[in-house]
């Protein structure tokens, strides 16, 4: 199976690429990625050399580049994780989450009716369907409410997978997951920015009163649902993910503290995220009825070895922070990055 996996050197897309060559034998994948922040080449290091793996530098909103890529290959599969990802980022300037998560997958759809992809996977998010109350919880039925520029993103592409589908028969599938934690994540998002503030004996700055919730899933369990909607997903139908663990920041924080070995005087209260999301719970039935998946790592021991990851990968956590991932790139890719 030859897959077109888009944004593969980030957290997750590239936990996808390792895991699925490891997992099977007849996978072949080429990574398209614009290597923005958030890509980073060596999360891919332990597969450099696979013949079984090519890596394409380019932007998924860059019609020629697309089109170009799938002319020349026939994929069996496309799955589009491609986006600008972060919601403190949206905040400060939207342009590239409309320009990225919207036009791009806009273009991506064109490209690949076009070239008639047989089977599509939206990688979407939770934070489409907006804010929980204290109860209730995420199905696919619940109606689209986003509430920040980067869940407002998401949710327009998925409206455009919905129509193509619904307009076209284009064979897509949406996945909506709840919160990603693993290795490789990039350090601006809540755990790896904690945990490696912490291990520098930094102060961890807590949103608000930390009573918001999230629910945690680990990055391998999502990666095996993205597989499994691509594989089975039966097209036009959305599957929604989650790990069945919900906890507030706070909690979090303090199960970070213990677990690191460092005094609770660190937390720091700051402002809050305008427009806070209180509360995100998903509803996975459907996941497990008709694709056959669940979670399955549990989230204490996935929280203690993604610790150890970071504790063990200080250099690249260092790069990262020092902006020294940018010489990085340019040595490992030199004036091909200027097309980006
Ligand atoms: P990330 O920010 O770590 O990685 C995004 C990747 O996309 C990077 O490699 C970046 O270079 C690439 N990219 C960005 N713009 C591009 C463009 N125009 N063309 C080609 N490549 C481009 O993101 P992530 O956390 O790995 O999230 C991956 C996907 O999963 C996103 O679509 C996100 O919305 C979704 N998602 C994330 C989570 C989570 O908890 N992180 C949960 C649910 C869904
Ligand atoms: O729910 C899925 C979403 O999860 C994905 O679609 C997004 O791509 C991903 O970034 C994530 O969004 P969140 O906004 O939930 O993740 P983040 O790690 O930024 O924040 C998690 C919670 O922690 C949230 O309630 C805000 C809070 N927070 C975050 C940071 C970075 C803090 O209190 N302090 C912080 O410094």
């Amino acid at each position: 199976m030859l897959i077109l996996v888009t944004g593969g050197c980030g957290f997750i897309g590239s936990e996808f690429i390792r895991w699925q060559l490891a997992a099977n034998a007849d996978a072949r994948i080429v990574n398209l990625d614009k290597l923005t922040y958030a890509g980073n080449p060596e999360n891919l290091a332990a597969i450099a050399g696979n013949s079984r793996y090519e890596f394409q530098l380019g932007d998924i909103a860059d019609r020629s580049c697309v089109e170009g890529l799938l002319a020349c290959n026939t994929f069996d599969g496309v799955v589009n994780f491609a986006a600008e990802s972060h919601v403190d980022r949206s905040l400060l300037d939207s342009g590239p989450f409309v320009q990225t998560n919207v036009i791009g997958t806009q273009v991506l759809l064109d490209a690949c009716r076009q070239a008639g992809i047989r089977r599509y996977v939206q990688v979407s998010t939770d934070e489409v369907y907006g804010s929980l109350g204290s109860t209730g919880k995420f199905t696919e039925e619940t109606p689209l409410a986003p509430n920040s520029p980067y869940s407002a993103s998401k949710a327009a592409a998925d409206m455009l997978v919905r129509a193509y589908h619904h307009s076209f028969g284009f064979p897509a599938v949406i996945t909506r997951c709840s919160n990603n934690y693993g290795p490789y994540q990039f350090p601006e998002k809540l755990l790896p920015l904690f945990i490696t503030n912490l291990f520098a004996d930094l102060q961890v700055p807590v949103y608000g009163a930390g009573t918001n919730v999230r629910d945690w899933i680990h990055v391998t369990d999502h990666c095996r649902g993205i597989d499994a909607a691509l594989r089975r997903g039966k097209p036009g139908e959305v599957y929604n993910f989650g790990g069945l663990t919900e906890k507030t920041n706070l909690e979090i924080t303090h199960l970070l503290l213990d677990l690191i070995g460092k005094p609770h005087s660190l937390i720091r209260y700051v402002a809050d995220r305008p427009g806070h999301d209180l509360r995100y719970a998903i509803d996975c039935t459907k996941a497990k009825r008709e694709l056959s998946w669940q979670p399955e790592v549990v989230f204490e021991q996935g929280l203690r070895d993604t610790i150890e990851w970071y504790r063990t990968h200080g250099d690249w956590v260092a790069r990262i922070k020092s902006g020294a991932y940018r010489d990085y790139y340019q040595q490992q890719y030199g004036g091909r990055l200027n097309q980006a």
